[in-house]
């Protein structure tokens, strides 16, 4: 089931991202007594962190019961600039009464983006023990104008990893020019709701041409995020989403 959302803005979209963090983890905690979160990196969900981080919505979610993972991280230190724990951390994980065991950052102090890769999975694996593959409640995914999402890049070789939970990735295109690691396809299409969050007027062509069928996972890596057994909701700001057609006013 795919549901899109359009809101005036980007504080609107914002918004509703943390309404439906909460929502999700009240939900998982009540439903299996615990609430396992893959964040977005990037820019976008920021705004969406410092809300979950006001007391009055912190308040709303049991950190204690919450378990936070990256779908996907830059090969930087934690306290990198372009590290997306670092933004986290910044925005809501330092600020929030999060357990510290339930914060599982990528190890990139680690000698590779391979070692990396592997070592999450290996967390992956301890901390998903009954789930054949690791199925989180909720992954946030950003998009970028070329199509890719996590670290999955248009053309490159981990859009086909499908025997593995993580992967490293060469740089994209896009800023930064670093090594990534991500999680693989398989990984988000288990996890029982997937949120992308999509603002800004140089996303409207991608959105239109991803939400509009006309692309393929090879091109545009985020139109292969189809989850099996779970959700897939769209929030989009209208400058996002302008160009598409059959906009559903939020
Ligand atoms: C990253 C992100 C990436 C991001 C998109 C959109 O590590 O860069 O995970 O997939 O979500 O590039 O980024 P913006 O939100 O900054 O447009």
């Amino acid at each position: 089931m795919t549901e899109i959302r359009v809101y005036d803005d980007a504080a609107a979209l914002a918004e509703r991202a943390a309404e439906l963090v909460i929502e999700t983890a009240r939900e998982a905690a009540i439903e299996r007594g615990g609430f396992t979160w893959a964040l977005a990196g990037g820019s976008t969900p920021e705004k969406t962190y410092s809300l979950l981080a006001e007391p009055e919505r912190a308040a709303q979610i049991d950190w204690n019961r919450t378990f936070v993972f990256f779908g996907d991280e830059r090969f930087v230190p934690l306290d990198h600039p372009d590290s997306n724990y670092g933004m986290a951390q910044r925005a809501m994980l330092g600020k929030v009464p999060l357990l510290e065991g339930n914060v599982h950052p990528v190890p990139t102090h680690l000698p590779s983006p391979e070692a990396a890769a592997d070592a999450y999975a290996d967390t992956l694996g301890e901390s998903f023990v009954s789930d054949e593959i690791p199925r989180f409640d909720l992954i946030l995914l950003g998009l970028g104008d070329d199509g890719h999402t996590a670290s999955l890049f248009p053309g490159q070789p981990a859009l086909n990893v499908v025997d593995r939970w993580v992967t490293s990735s060469p740089p994209g295109v896009l800023p930064p020019p670093v090594e990534r690691i991500t999680l693989t396809f398989p990984v988000l299409n288990a996890a029982r709701r997937v949120a992308f969050l999509v603002a800004g007027e140089k996303k409207a062509a991608v959105v239109r041409d991803i939400l509009g069928g006309s692309t393929t996972p090879a091109t545009h890596p985020a139109a292969g995020v189809r989850p099996a057994h779970g959700e897939l909701i769209w929030l989009l700001d209208a400058a996002a989403a302008k160009l598409w057609r059959g906009m559903e006013c939020a």
